[in-house]
């Protein structure tokens, strides 16, 4: 098991660079699989998930390579097979992306059912909508989606919910399609956006990413080419936040502001100071944070994935705050967990109410899935009273590369203490019990 160990009280001061976005990466690495060519994939951020998604892609038959650390090289010009039922393909969220990817490139795919972190149903209804849509048989058996079709032709989808896995994987299916496809209701996440410029950049006609209705101009083929990743927008919040509940001075560069524009206002109402460049956010954080109500919404909406440490901030903030769960049914598992280092937070249904506490002081504390595990690492950053331990530190670097060392180089107190074998064992079962229960 891994465990971040965490002394709180330190200022966060200097600068940090945001890595490639995760959920951008997990969804152009199977898009690669379209291309009747080699693509060089560069700001990859070096995680968990992605070496996931390209070790399931490896077991296909197609060659992928780290070239340098962040770039990765894929030749998807031969594919062996259309099956991706081995054990690695249910180990992560993402691997629903083969379905997209094969069924555009072959008519066909089987695709061992998704794991991921866990907090609650997490349907694939709505990408099945699409796929039947576009003309294909879709059947689940056994843990096994399978879905096929003698050739997909393009037509219009409305989605009933804004999913980004649906509005990806419907692409995905849709650029070698016969015709026009139309998503409606489509998700308008960054990573949607640039899942788009990825396929555009390979020869894909894809229209209308990042509104509401996205139209994909079927096209044979697509060619190989280089592309980079955007920048991490939730790995940046996670940044703004940490120095904001420190007391901290960080400009957290290579990021896309527009991006966290939904981020910013919420800190801004909480007092702290956001200066804006081009590609950098500087943080600056006031005396106390004032409390705020916050409401998690797709895209341009307060990010989900920001929930949990945007809570330890409330935490901290003085007066009575609410978060409001907007998109997930059970994303507040983690706030028995966060009680422990004196949060006072009571959740009901979908909603948080959060009494704002002068401190919070150390305790072990268990990670229950990425972003509950880097909320915990907020939360020691403050803590006071001792060191605070975060068990099950590997579902944190399933999404954050090198965040130790990027937050010692702000002048935090983190160490590590790693059991790697019994570390890969734990991750496997808790992403094997998911799995079954999904
Ligand atoms: N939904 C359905 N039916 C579907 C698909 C989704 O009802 O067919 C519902 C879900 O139950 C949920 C909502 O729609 O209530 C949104 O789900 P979405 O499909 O947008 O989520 P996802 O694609 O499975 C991605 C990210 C998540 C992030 C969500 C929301 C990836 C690999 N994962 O998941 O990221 O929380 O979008 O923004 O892109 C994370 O990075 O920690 C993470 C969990």
């Amino acid at each position: 098991m891994s465990q971040l160990i965490i002394k709180g009280g330190n200022k966060l001061q200097g600068d940090v660079i945001v890595n490639g976005a995760k959920n951008a990466a997990v969804a152009i690495i199977p898009a690669s699989l379209l291309v009747d060519g080699v693509c060089e994939i560069e700001n990859i951020p070096y995680i968990d998930d992605v070496i996931r998604v390209s070790e399931a892609i490896d077991t296909l038959g197609v060659s992928t390579e780290f070239i340098e650390k962040n770039t990765l090289k894929v030749d998807a010009r031969e594919v062996l097979t259309y099956e991706a039922t081995e054990e690695c393909a249910s180990k992560i969220r993402a691997s629903y992306y083969l379905l997209g990817a094969l069924l555009g490139r072959f008519k066909k795919v089987k695709v061992a059912l998704p794991g991921g972190c866990n907090f609650g149903v997490r349907p694939i209804d709505q990408h099945i909508k699409g796929f039947e849509a576009l003309g294909a048989t879709v059947v689940v058996e056994h843990g096994i989606i399978h879905a096929w079709a003698d050739k997909l032709i393009g037509t219009q989808i409305y989605l009933d919910v804004v999913s980004v896995g649906a509005t990806i994987n419907i692409m995905l299916a849709a650029v070698l399609a016969e015709g026009t496809t139309i998503i409606e209701n489509a998700a308008k996440e960054p990573h949607v956006v640039d899942v788009a410029n990825f396929l555009n950049m390979m020869g894909a006609v894809v229209k209308g990413a990042g509104t509401d209705t996205i139209r994909i101009l079927g096209v044979e083929k697509l060619h190989g080419g280089k592309y980079s990743i955007i920048p991490d927008q939730i790995e940046a919040g996670t940044y703004m936040m940490a120095a904001a509940i420190t007391g901290g001075d960080v400009t957290v560069r290579n990021l896309i502001p527009e991006h966290m524009e939904s981020v910013s206002a919420k800190l801004i109402e909480m007092g702290v100071v956001i200066d804006e460049g081009d590609d950098y956010i500087r943080v600056r954080a006031p005396e106390t944070l004032k409390p705020t109500n916050v409401k998690t919404l797709p895209h341009p909406g307060f990010p989900t994935d920001l929930q949990p440490q945007m809570a330890v901030l409330l935490s901290v903030a003085e007066g009575t705050s609410m978060i409001v769960e907007g998109v997930w049914d059970n994303r507040f598992q983690y706030i028995g967990e966060l009680k422990r280092t004196g949060a006072q937070i009571n959740v009901d249904g979908r909603v948080a109410v959060i009494e704002g506490v002068s401190k919070l002081t150390s305790a072990k504390l268990t990670a229950t899935d990425l972003r509950a595990g880097a909320a915990m690492v907020i939360a020691g950053l403050v803590a006071t009273g001792g060191e605070t331990i975060i068990n099950n530190a590997q579902y944190i670097d399933r999404g954050y590369e090198g965040i130790q060392e990027n937050l010692v180089a702000l002048g935090a107190d983190v160490r590590r203490s790693v059991d790697e074998d019994k570390d890969r064992k734990l991750c496997d079962n808790v992403i094997e019990i998911n799995c079954k229960q999904a």
